[in-house]
């Protein structure tokens, strides 16, 4: 679709959200509230995309770097809808064609909706098509008033309505198609004469039905997708929904989810086929899964790239770690940022690693702290191993060669490097390094006094 921009206004507080955090920064899904309008114009074809901004500008603003499509226009003072757009024509300066007007706080909508609206618009050299709703209970939105040939005249809000206006249940989404033309000529002409002192967005239709333009509604299929945020009980619900669609999704595409009402997957997660996620599992950030892979009850995964046939048991938590395929990890496990574990690497219970390169089919079964280290194949780490990588002021790393055998208790005093094919007896606090091939064994030998305990009788 050429000749389309945007304009998502996104100025206004959100009082109600009862927040130090402006309303469109809220997260939904792993993304800003925001952030929904904006892909979706995107996705339809939008070419130049002007968000007006104004309470925490810089923090939306911020949020948006590096995004060259986005423009941004401030709104210093909040004067209403109409006011925000006048704010955004600046930004909009030489483009000719179709503008969509989306607000910010309405981010369910969808690619498919805003195309098909776009394309009656076109096919019907319509000047204003707004997207619109019936709603059983009609309460807050602006209402549409027609004429008898089912053509928009006017939109009134409840604020301004009659009765019997108030009775009408078509409700207008505040989500528009615009032609620019038109729209650059009838903003400024918007006036402030209504119940809120506010300059009206929607006034542009009475202006466009007076001198004979066209202004159609265009009706949603899914009155869930023009569901405004206001509140946290609506994002909370407004989460769900999304949710919804994200496991719809993965499911259709072939993954697993035995519960998908519990499961919490945020979107730009990619997960392979025949991959089973169990309830209660949280997928965030820029995380990638393979095929076949499990990923049990409770799991906490953020950022991760994770291969095939890895299996993520109970209750672990990952953040930005690599696992190739064919990795166990869990139940409990807390892979820590710079994690990254080569093929058949088991990790058990209660095990902790930081900034740490496994070797293939290397193992730490149990109760271990491993960080700043880098750990060859086939290396078996013993119940209770420690690296002491933290001095008090520096970190300092643990090498371990190919095919170490580190018995259980053994503490590494770091910097410290273990040659290859060594044994590390249990126990044992290595503070030098060990050459390849030896044992290594630090611990006092033991002593038995015999009858010593009837002798304290
Ligand atoms: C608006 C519509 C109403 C529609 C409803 C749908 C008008 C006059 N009314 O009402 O017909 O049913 O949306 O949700 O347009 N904003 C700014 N700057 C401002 C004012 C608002 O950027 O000066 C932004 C807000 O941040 C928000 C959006 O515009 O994202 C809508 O503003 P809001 O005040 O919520 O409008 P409503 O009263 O809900
Ligand atoms: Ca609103």
């Amino acid at each position: 679709m050429n000749n389309l921009a945007a304009v998502i206004l996104a100025a206004g507080k959100g009082t109600r959200m009862k927040s130090n955090i402006v309303k469109v920064m809220h997260p939904l899904g792993g993304l800003p509230m925001v952030s929904w309008p904006v892909n979706t114009v995107r996705e339809a074809g939008a070419s130049r995309i002007v968000l007006v901004t104004g309470h925490q500008s810089e923090k939306v603003q911020d949020f948006f770097e590096g995004q060259t499509d986005v423009r941004f226009a401030v709104q210093e003072e909040q004067l209403g809808t109409g006011h925000a757009v006048a704010c955004a024509l600046p930004a909009l300066l030489g483009f000719s064609g179709m503008v969509l007007i989306l607000c910010g706080d309405v981010p369910l909508i969808s690619t498919a909706t805003l195309e098909a609206m776009v394309r009656q618009h076109r096919s019907r050299h319509a000047v204003i098509t707004v997207l619109t709703a019936d709603f059983a209970q009609p309460n807050g939105y602006g209402r549409i008033v027609k004429d008898g040939d089912g053509f928009i005249k006017r939109i009134v809000e409840e604020k301004d309505a009659t009765d019997a206006e108030r009775r009408i249940t078509e409700i207008n989404s505040g989500i528009y198609c615009v032609e620019s033309d038109f729209l650059t000529v009838a903003i400024p002409n918007l006036k402030n004469d209504n119940a809120q002192r506010e300059y009206y967005l929607t006034d542009i239709i009475k202006e466009a039905a007076n001198l004979g333009l066209l202004c159609q509604a265009f009706p949603v299929a899914d009155p869930a997708e023009v569901m405004g945020i206001n509140d946290r009980a609506q994002l909370a619900e407004a989460g769900q929904l999304l949710r919804g669609r994200i496991n719809k999704a993965l499911m259709l595409a072939g993954t697993t989810l035995i519960d998908p009402l519990t499961t919490y997957i945020d979107q730009g997660v990619r997960i392979g086929r025949d991959t089973t996620i169990h309830p209660n599992v949280h997928i965030s950030g820029d995380t990638e899964i393979g095929n076949n892979c499990l990923i049990e009850p409770s799991a906490v995964i953020k950022g991760c790239k994770i291969g095939n046939g890895v299996i993520i048991k109970t209750g672990s938590v990952m953040m930005d770690a690599v696992i190739h395929d064919d990795v166990a990890i869990g139940p409990m496990a807390h892979l820590r940022p710079g994690t990254e574990l080569k093929e058949h690497v088991k990790i058990g219970n209660f095990v902790e690693t930081k900034k740490i390169v496994m070797g293939e089919g290397s193992k730490a079964s149990h109760l271990t702290y491993l960080g700043d280290a880098a750990i060859g194949t086939n290396v078996n780490i013993g119940c209770g191993t420690i690296t002491c990588n933290y001095d008090g002021v520096k970190k300092h790393r643990t090498v371990i060669g190919d095919d170490v055998f580190v018995g259980s208790d053994v503490q590494f005093v770091a910097p410290v490097t273990i040659g290859r094919n060594s044994l590390i007896a249990a126990g044992t606090t290595v503070t030098r390094d060990v050459p390849p091939d030896s044992l290594a064994i630090a611990r006092a030998p033991q002593v038995n006094k015999e009858g010593w305990k009837l002798k304290k009788k």
